[in-house]
């Protein structure tokens, strides 16, 4: 059994948050606050494995006539001309309370009828899959720093499939309960539950999608979040004897996993890419057992050297590490100059003015019963989080069981949950080697390694890129996507691509 190990992490994120960003907390800030509460023997968080919750009742399934085209979007205040179609709206997933998801839906931008169904979900625990995966990754478009106008993003993954976007749980983005207090019940087990509801739901309004190869890919603390859904949805399948969901495979990336195998591999990260000393490293070796979940217990030294690789690492994007930061986050009066492979470190404020605005609001039918609140890249209103498992690698086992596709990669640049956890995470399971590691090729650069796995699992890293790995190498993130979704081996010669 797994233990909980989140020591380290809580005692080195307790200072680290407070690099604060203007607007709402970032995605891997919303992880380090779950840690830390995670990390408090009096938390109550149920770290056990996952057991989804069993039976979805028919009740939840409503009729959806009509109600696609009135998602419809026009057209998105600013937004350049397209020829793909996009939707957007809420989905009752509990009627009785009044509690509703909020989606955003790209078509591919060719082929829309015989191209794949693909979910994208951020983590957090807390954070919106419109502020990042939608609006500064792998979504059609990016918004200028006027927070005004949007310009096109030419690696879009709707070149590759239809992507679905959902702000989950509720009290995320636009997503929202009428029984607030649901909001601090929220936790692992609910969060699949209704996602998968949502999805039941979805799937009735956009009925041509029924049946569809669907594939869920995520992001961080969606570690948790895309195997727990992909689980129900195998659990559902297997109850009703009938594909219900035509799931094909999952891909998460610097993606929360295994406790234990995660905080470890970020310190000797931090070692191996010289940001803290040696003395520091061996120190934390040393002196901090990386598998209690007491913080109590830790000695003097342990403190002292984790608060010393804080100190070494504050002033640092640690989720992209040789990135810049954003120095000024005000808006712009005139957009300034972009380039889609160049980041914008501040572009969460852009996003945060621009999916604010009435007009877009209205565009996206979002914000429908006009909320209390503000929208926020990452939720203060999801507040305590009931459960998390220390470790999803037996749901991983599972899925390589029953033959889906299993895809694990790593932008080698990110510090919070990067590639050294990732791979210690990968070889817990011990799986022997199919294809040993080579790298990968885009446009005769090498876009990172791979090592293909017996089982059939399939990790790689993307050279270059930070913890949001389509916002580093949108290109590179690109023809990773495209060789999970047609299930082709990432290309170990520069000669073909
Ligand atoms: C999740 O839900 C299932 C079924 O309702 C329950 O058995 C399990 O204890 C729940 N787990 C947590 C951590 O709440
Ligand atoms: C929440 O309450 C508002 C106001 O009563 C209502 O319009 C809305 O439909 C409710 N949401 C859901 C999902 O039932
Ligand atoms: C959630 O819990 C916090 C802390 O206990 C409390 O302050 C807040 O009012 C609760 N929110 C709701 C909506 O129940
Ligand atoms: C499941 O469905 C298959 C055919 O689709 C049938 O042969 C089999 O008996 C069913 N199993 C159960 C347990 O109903
Ligand atoms: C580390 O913590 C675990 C869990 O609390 C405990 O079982 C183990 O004995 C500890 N190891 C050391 C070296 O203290
Ligand atoms: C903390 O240390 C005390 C004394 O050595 C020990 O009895 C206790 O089990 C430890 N707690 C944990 C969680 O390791
Ligand atoms: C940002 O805008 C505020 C208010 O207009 C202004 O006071 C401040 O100087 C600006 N910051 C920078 C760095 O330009
Ligand atoms: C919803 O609309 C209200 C009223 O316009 C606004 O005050 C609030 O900030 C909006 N909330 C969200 C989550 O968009």
């Amino acid at each position: 059994m797994e233990k909980n190990s989140f020591i380290l992490v809580a005692f080195f994120l307790m200072l680290s948050c407070m690099v604060a960003p203007s607007h709402g907390k970032k995605q891997a800030e919303a992880l380090s606050h779950l840690y830390r509460t995670k990390m408090k023997g009096s938390s109550g968080i149920v770290t056990s494995l996952f057991e989804p919750i069993h039976s979805i009742s028919k009740d939840s399934v409503h009729p959806q006539e009509g109600m696609k085209e009135k998602d419809r979007i026009e057209k998105l205040p600013g937004q350049p001309d397209v020829q793909f179609s996009q939707y957007g709206g809420y989905v009752t997933v509990d009627k009785s309370v009044g509690r509703a998801l909020y989606y955003y839906f790209a078509e591919a931008q060719h082929s829309k009828d015989s191209l794949p169904l693909l979910l994208w979900l951020n983590g957090g625990p807390g954070c919106s899959s419109l502020a990042y995966g939608a609006m500064q990754e792998l979504g059609p478009f990016r918004v200028h720093s006027t927070g005004k106008t949007l310009y096109r993003n030419r690696y879009s993954w709707n070149y590759a499939a239809n992507v679905l976007f959902l702000e989950s749980p509720a009290g995320v983005g636009f997503s929202y309960s009428n029984r607030t207090s649901d909001y601090n019940e929220s936790g692992d087990n609910k969060t699949a539950a209704d996602n998968y509801v949502f999805l039941l739901n979805w799937l009735e309004r956009f009925p041509e999608y029924k049946g569809r190869d669907f594939y869920i890919s995520g992001e961080s603390y969606a570690g948790h979040y895309v195997p727990q859904l992909a689980h129900t949805i195998l659990q559902h399948n297997q109850k009703a004897n009938k594909t219900l969901i035509n799931l094909k495979g999952i891909i998460i990336g610097n993606a929360v996993i295994n406790d234990e195998t995660d905080v470890k591999g970020m310190y000797d990260f931090f070692e191996s890419h010289a940001l803290i000393s040696e003395d520091t490293a061996s120190r934390i070796k040393k002196h901090c057992n990386l598998s209690s979940e007491d913080t109590t217990n830790s000695t003097r030294e342990c403190i002292a050297a984790v608060d010393e690789a804080h100190r070494d690492t504050y002033n640092l994007d640690i989720y992209n590490i040789y990135g810049p930061l954003c120095h000024n986050s005000n808006l712009t009066a005139r957009p300034k100059k972009t380039s889609v492979m160049n980041f914008d470190p501040c572009s969460d404020n852009y996003v945060y003015a621009y999916l604010n605005r009435a007009d877009v609001q209205e565009a996206l039918h979002a914000n429908v019963t006009k909320l209390d609140h503000d929208w926020e890249p990452c939720s203060d209103l999801v507040g305590e989080w009931r459960d998390s498992p220390s470790t999803i690698i037996p749901l991983l086992q599972e899925f390589m069981a029953n033959g889906l596709r299993v895809w694990v990669f790593s932008g080698d640049t990110d510090g919070r949950v990067p590639v050294t956890s990732t791979q210690y995470s990968i070889n817990k399971m011990k799986l022997p080697v199919k294809t040993k590691w080579h790298p990968w090729y885009l446009d005769a650069e090498v876009g990172g390694y791979t090592q293909v796995y017996k089982g059939d699992l399939t990790f790689a890293t993307v050279r270059g890129a930070g913890h949001q790995v389509p916002s580093y190498q949108p290109k590179r993130a690109l023809s990773l996507i495209k060789h999970f979704l047609t299930g082709a081996p990432l290309p170990d010669t520069s000669r073909y691509n």
